[in-house]
């Protein structure tokens, strides 16, 4: 038998890595942020200069990428990422990637490719997994699922200070709320594992909550469980 597993779900700007992060160290686990590896295979297509929408192209880069994450040794740093053997943890979140990685994720053989992946990572389990369908596709029988949320306008607020925080270039707060909702809105609508709360998943809205309560909170949760 597997050890146990926490999914976190939820849209844009929630708070997911921070926590994650915080989650799986307080109790001993393992991480994985699985949009770094939508992301990864977002820039490889790009690199290559070929059409986004281009299934067939874009399945044959899925399958040949070799994508590795690590932990940041780096407080608040996202996960270190190596695509084919070169570093590309800033490059993954420029703006065009971002922009970008909804069109690229709506993509069946590549969510496929993917969560295949993903689940052998986690086949072991102990391990909090985080993304938009980690409770609803990749590990359906988590012992832990959270769905993590919070307004548009406070995620708006933290995907300004993470950009400022990562040295990259933040727009201003309007555009990256619009923003924010339409990579949302693409997420929710599309047909292959849409972003939504799973049935069994525990509703955590951030707002006016700190880091820490919502890191105590998932913690209690999971030592209810396990
Ligand atoms: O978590 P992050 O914002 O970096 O995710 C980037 C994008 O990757 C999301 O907007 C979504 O399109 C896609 N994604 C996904 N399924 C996941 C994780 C991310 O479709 N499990």
């Amino acid at each position: 038998p597997r050890k146990p597993i926490i999914a976190i779900d939820g849209p844009a700007g929630a708070g997911k890595s921070t926590v994650t992060k915080q989650v799986a160290n307080k109790l001993g686990l393992l991480f994985l942020d699985t949009g770094a590896m939508y992301r990864s295979i977002t820039l490889a297509v790009l690199q290559e200069g070929i059409d986004l929408r281009d299934q067939e192209k874009v399945k044959a880069i899925a399958a040949n990428s070799k994508i590795q994450l690590f932990a940041n040794p780096i407080v608040g740093q996202p996960m270190q990422v190596l695509l084919n053997g070169e570093d590309v943890t800033t490059e993954i979140r420029t703006p065009e990637v971002t922009a970008n990685v909804s069109t690229i994720a709506a993509q069946p053989s590549v969510r496929e490719i993917l969560v295949k992946q993903q689940q052998l990572i986690g086949q072991s389990g102990g391990v909090v997994m985080e993304g938009r369908d980690i409770g609803t596709h990749v590990f359906p029988d988590a012992e832990v699922k959270i769905f993590l949320t919070a307004s548009a306008k406070e995620r708006a607020k933290r995907r300004h200070a993470d950009l400022i925080a990562q040295g990259q270039v933040a727009p201003d707060l309007a555009t990256l709320e619009q923003e924010i909702a339409e990579r949302d809105r693409k997420d929710s609508t599309r047909e292959s594992s849409p972003l939504i709360q799973a049935e069994d998943a525990t509703l955590v809205d951030t707002d006016g909550l700190t880091i820490e309560e919502v890191v105590t909170a998932i913690v209690n949760l999971y030592e209810a469980k396990v």
